[in-house]
């Protein structure tokens, strides 16, 4: 969950009035943010990644969690002071934040000059239209969540190698801690051959790594008697293709077939985003999860036989209402012997219009709440370690994502268990696959050198599991 300037390659209506684009939160936004970069190219606008010539600053927002909208709150007060010596600024808030506050942003900013919810991104570039040629305050909250439209001009994408898909919108589930089906409304499966020519094209385009998203992408297809099981085989087959991944995944949801199918398909990897949120049934109850610790357990234990060497991620929330020392104790047990290779450990943020908000009390003291968090890190970060340390040695297939943040003169890409890995090589391999030894490790990351290019081929596939 990191924040983004997304600048797209400048190609196109170079000239054009420029739009500064930031987005927080989720890939889901990003994919929404380069779906709008698209009509906001086709309407005629360029783009920038520097506010003091911008025409429009755009901010895609997330509502997860309370910390998230104060931070583009402030960042709206930042803007505030910058349109005062640019008048002409027009400013946008869209996306999940924009969904949940509507008509409270324009009420609070006055300089604000429009916002658009999560399903009214195919209206921005009209709406940015609009705004600048009439000083008008908009506000589009209704889209329809049968009928958003995911049209695409598969060119524009940050990554040449790797692309995002969106298969499902919405979240039908009822955690009770979460804005999710609030914001994004309700569950929507794309049909299968929409999402097939979608990849095609992105293949044809150079893409050799799709993810798919959706908030429980796992369930994806039962409305319409598809399974993400049968997608994957789908895609087993598309030639060009070499690995897919798929986030994020509901442990409630998870059957035999998709286990099945990630056995038997090669190109879906060795690596599962599958939350547990909690180590204790009480809590899991009471966030309406729908799944025990022993079911949670069981599901662990037979990816870990069917799929050898897949890895699992992990997202955790501490401090959910009533969560006591032994709850916690749950889920630090849980924790040490799962063994995640990365998990992503939250404060319970109280959200408005969720189930859990004002029904159940945000009981637990923030200091305990920052003292069980710093103790899932720490432990979080032995256990990396340990497994990093295990790898020192080993060889991996890597796919170049391009520089280290880090370090710009070195590599950064991942393997097929999703781990991070940096490594000296040429630069101009981005988007290719690398073999990697390791020579070094942290918590967070594998370090090593590239050995030799791999392949533009996918490996043979290996025999299904059985
Ligand atoms: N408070 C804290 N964390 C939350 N998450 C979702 N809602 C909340 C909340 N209200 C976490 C969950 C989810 C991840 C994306 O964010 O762990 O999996
Ligand atoms: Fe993504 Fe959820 Fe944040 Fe919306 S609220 S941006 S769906 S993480």
């Amino acid at each position: 969950m990191n924040d983004a300037v997304l600048s797209p390659p400048p190609i196109g209506h170079a000239g054009g009035p420029k739009v500064l684009l930031e987005v927080f939160g989720c890939q889901m936004n990003k994919l929404d943010a380069e779906l709008m970069v698209s009509a906001l190219k086709r309407a005629g606008y360029d783009f920038t990644d520097r506010d003091e010539e911008a025409a429009a600053v755009l901010l895609v927002t997330c509502a997860i969690r309370d910390q998230a909208e104060h931070r583009v709150h402030s960042h709206l007060g930042e803007l505030s002071v910058l349109k005062r010596s640019h008048p002409d600024l027009a400013l946008g808030v869209l996306g999940c934040q924009a969904q949940r506050q509507g008509q409270e942003l324009l009420s609070r900013w006055p300089a604000l000059d429009f916002v658009a919810g999560t399903r009214d991104f195919p209206k921005v570039a009209r709406m940015l239209d609009e705004v600048r040629a009439d000083r008008t305050r908009l506000i589009a909250l209704e889209g329809d969540p049968e009928t958003v439209s995911e049209e695409r001009d598969v060119t524009v994408r940050p990554h040449r190698g790797r692309a995002f898909v969106n298969v499902m919108r919405g979240c039908d589930k009822r955690c009770t801690y979460c804005v999710v089906p609030n914001t994004r409304g309700v569950e929507v499966s794309r049909p299968m051959a929409d999402v097939i020519a979608e990849i095609d094209q992105l293949v044809d385009d150079g893409v050799v790594e799709v993810t798919l998203l959706g908030q429980t992408v796992n369930a994806w297809g039962r409305r319409e008697d598809r399974s993400l099981g049968e997608l994957l085989h789908r895609l087993e087959e598309l030639p060009g293709l070499h690995r897919v991944r798929f986030i994020t995944s509901h442990p409630e949801e998870m059957d035999d077939r998709l286990v099945d199918a990630m056995a038997a398909c090669r190109k879906s990897g060795l690596f599962l985003h599958l939350p547990p949120q909690s180590g204790s049934d009480s809590v899991l109850r009471r966030m309406a999860r729908g799944y025990t610790v022993e079911r949670y357990d069981e599901i662990l234990v037979s990816l870990r036989e069917r799929i050898p060497g897949i890895e699992i991620g992990a997202d955790i929330i501490v401090g959910f209402p009533g969560e006591t020392d032994e709850d916690f104790e749950g889920t630090r047990r849980l924790m040490e012997r799962s063994r995640f290779s990365q998990a992503y450990v939250f404060r319970y943020s109280p959200r408005p219009g969720t189930p859990a908000f004002g029904r159940m009390d945000d009981d637990v003291p923030d200091a305990v709440k920052r003292e069980r968090l710093a103790a899932l890190n720490a432990l979080q970060n032995r256990l990396m370690l340990e497994r990093h340390r295990g790898l020192i040695g080993s060889r991996h297939e890597v796919l170049v994502e391009g520089a280290s943040r880090k370090d710009p003169r070195r590599l950064f890409g991942r393997n097929l268990a999703f781990d991070r890995l940096v490594f000296e090589g040429d630069p101009d391999v981005e988007g290719r696959f690398i073999e990697v030894e390791v020579t070094d490790v942290t918590a967070l990351t594998l370090s090593g050198h590239a050995v030799s290019e791999v392949r533009s081929a996918p490996a043979s596939p290996a025999p299904a599991a059985v």
